[in-house]
């Protein structure tokens, strides 16, 4: 969704005026302006502060101490390569630096044309089939450098068709 900062604040606005009055209403407000703009804009913060009779610094610190509350605009696609021991044992680190420098950002970042965020991951039930990548919703197990290339290159020729 491509919503200008205004957009993004009269959003805000209207989602803090309808949810305000529910009992423990900041975490329910953040996951709504979440799911409304993929993110939780800086121009929301002081807004919902406001109408909660909150500091920013208070909202702020809700939304950093939750892993799933993003402050930046997201990926199309979301990439992670798994960080827990299993995949380790079996060369996770190697395969996470690699997808780094094959996308040219670090992890928590989207790459500048916004069609893939890496973040870590610790654990995806494949422990297995180490090392483990998932991409959006499908997990990938044994994925080498040369797979992990290919699953990449998918991402950016056909946003929508990752085979396994
Ligand atoms: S340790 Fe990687 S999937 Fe469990």
């Amino acid at each position: 969704m491509d919503v200008s900062e205004q957009q993004q604040a009269d959003l805000a606005a209207e989602i803090v005026t309808n949810l305000k009055s529910k009992p423990g209403a900041l975490l329910p407000i953040l996951h709504a302006v979440q799911a409304q703009l993929g993110f939780i804009p800086d121009s929301a913060i002081p807004i919902i502060a406001e109408h909660l009779q909150q500091t920013d610094a208070e909202v702020v610190g809700v939304i950093s101490f939750y892993h799933q509350f993003k402050r930046k605009p997201q990926g199309k696609h979301r990439v992670q390569v798994c960080r827990a021991e299993a995949c380790q044992a079996r060369g996770a680190r190697e395969l996470e630096q690699y997808v780094q420098d094959r996308l040219g950002i670090a992890l928590h970042e989207t790459t500048s044309d916004g069609a893939v965020t890496l973040d870590p991951v610790y654990c995806l039930g494949n422990c297995a089939c180490g090392p483990s990548v998932r991409i959006d919703d499908h997990v990938y197990g044994k994925v080498t450098a040369a797979k992990a290339k290919q699953l990449l290159e998918q991402l950016t020729l056909a946003p929508a068709e990752v085979t396994s």
